[in-house]
């Protein structure tokens, strides 16, 4: 096996593709530790890199429901974050072992709810928040948030545009602006639909979009509303299975605004339980940030354009491929028209691939062919492997299509006419 110096009795905790997860005893103190590592002996810079920004990030919080850092400690050409251990099993598990009880549930969430309203508030969007990344100890109900791998820091301004340059977390939790197809910034709301998905989940003991091909599960969050979980099961309280929709809204504008609004919903939820032993309907997001500006998330009176373009994507199909040019002044709504054309074709399955030629990026040659083309890749790598190895023409085992799939493609470009 291997070994860490100042570190014995190692047992495996998780196996992953990506990390190995395991326990130990540290030395010097005779305290028990987890221990995260790459699973590859000679990993990428990147890997090396994404567990030092967790490693970063656990130090940072110093929370008590997330695991607190103890050491980064450098092994021949790999790394391993050393953090405090929970000797409890993923939520995953726990369920797979025997489904959650209502009362467990609304507590398990409830508690999550606390941990995010802690995090949020330190500036953190987790953007990985699935069961097997919550801890509970069922005796207890204690509840932990682990795997920061995923983690950044909150765009400081609201109108930063933080478009996803990789596509971060589990595909079936994720939230329609992680899957970098609409091109609409990831903010804290993000973590409010991977909630809303593992909340469903635990409610109904399925998930809203079945199946592990991940080209499906995009198209689930994109376009298609889950039946809702009372509808499923009607031993399910009505406004619990209201709270897991309004976060599983495809439009963030739609879903909580704030932490402490979502928080107090579920624990409302969880007092109601506790006293009367069942939850009455009432009002979601009475206590929800409802001041803030925003500008509203689709674009209006452009209907003429958009259906110009989304006709152009319709012939697409028929003919093979097409290029648009959207010419107009700065500031008019070029991008937005794009990014509104993209949102409807990404519900269809396609691609649309675009990129702006603007008065910064003169000097450099094709940026806006490259651009486009980025953006295409970024989809496609989005899709898992099995995908990836249709779209570059690779006979793959795993996959059921042929090697010779096309694709529709319709390019946008932006051009700023001054
Ligand atoms: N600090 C910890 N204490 C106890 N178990 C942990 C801890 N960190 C991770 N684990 C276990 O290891 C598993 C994988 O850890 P995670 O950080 O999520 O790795 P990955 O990046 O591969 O998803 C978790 O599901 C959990 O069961
Ligand atoms: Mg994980």
């Amino acid at each position: 096996m291997f070994g860490i110096p100042g570190y014995s009795r190692f047992e495996c905790i998780h196996a992953g593709r990506k990390h190995r997860v395991v326990s130990a005893v540290e030395d010097a103190t005779g305290r028990v530790v987890a221990i995260k590592m790459p699973s590859m002996l000679l990993p990428s810079g990147k890997a090396l890199a994404v567990l030092e920004k967790e490693f970063e990030y656990l130090d940072r919080l110093d929370l008590p429901e997330i695991p607190r850092a103890r050491g980064l400690v450098r092994t021949g050409r790999s790394i391993a974050v050393v953090m405090e251990c929970f000797e409890f099993p993923s939520l995953k598990l726990v369920a797979e072992d025997r489904p959650l009880r209502l009362a467990e549930v609304v507590g398990v969430f409830e508690k999550l709810a606390a941990i995010l309203v802690r995090l949020h508030a330190r500036g953190i969007i987790h953007r990985d928040i699935n069961p097997a990344n919550i801890l509970f100890e069922r005796i207890t109900g204690r509840v932990v948030l682990v795997d920061l791998g995923s983690a950044i820091d909150m765009p400081q301004q609201s109108s930063a545009e933080l478009r996803p340059e990789t596509v971060e977390g589990k595909v079936a939790y994720m939230s329609p602006e992680q899957t970098g197809r609409i091109n609409r910034p990831v903010d804290l709301r993000s973590d409010f639909y991977s909630f809303g998905v593992s909340l469903y989940e635990m409610l109904t003991g399925r998930r809203p979009f079945a199946g592990e091909d991940a080209g499906a599960l995009i198209h689930g969050h994109l376009a298609v509303r889950p039946p809702e979980p009372a509808a499923l099961d009607p031993a399910i309280p009505r406004v619990l299975s209201d709270i897991a929709m309004k976060c599983l809204a495809k439009d963030a504008g739609e879903r909580y605004q704030s932490t402490p609004g979502l928080h107090a919903d579920l624990l409302r939820c969880r007092t109601a339980l506790e006293r009367h032993r069942k939850i009455a309907s009432f009002v979601l997001g009475e206590s929800d940030a409802r001041d803030r500006f925003q500008f509203p998330e689709r674009i209006v009176g452009r209907g003429q354009e958009l259906a110009a373009l989304q006709d152009l994507y319709g012939r697409v199909g028929r003919t093979g491929s097409a290029i648009a040019m959207v010419r107009g002044v700065s500031g008019v709504g070029k991008t937005s028209l794009v990014q509104e054309l993209s949102r409807s074709v990404a519900a269809q399955k396609g691609y649309v691939a675009y990129g702006k030629y603007d008065q910064y990026n003169r000097a450099v040659p094709f940026s806006g062919l490259i651009q486009a083309l980025s953006l295409l890749i970024r989809q496609i790598l989005s899709e898992g492997e099995a995908r990836i190895a249709v779209r570059a023409g690779v006979p793959s085992k795993r996959s059921a299509m042929g090697s010779n799939t096309l694709f529709s493609l319709a390019m946008c470009w932006v051009s700023n006419s001054m």
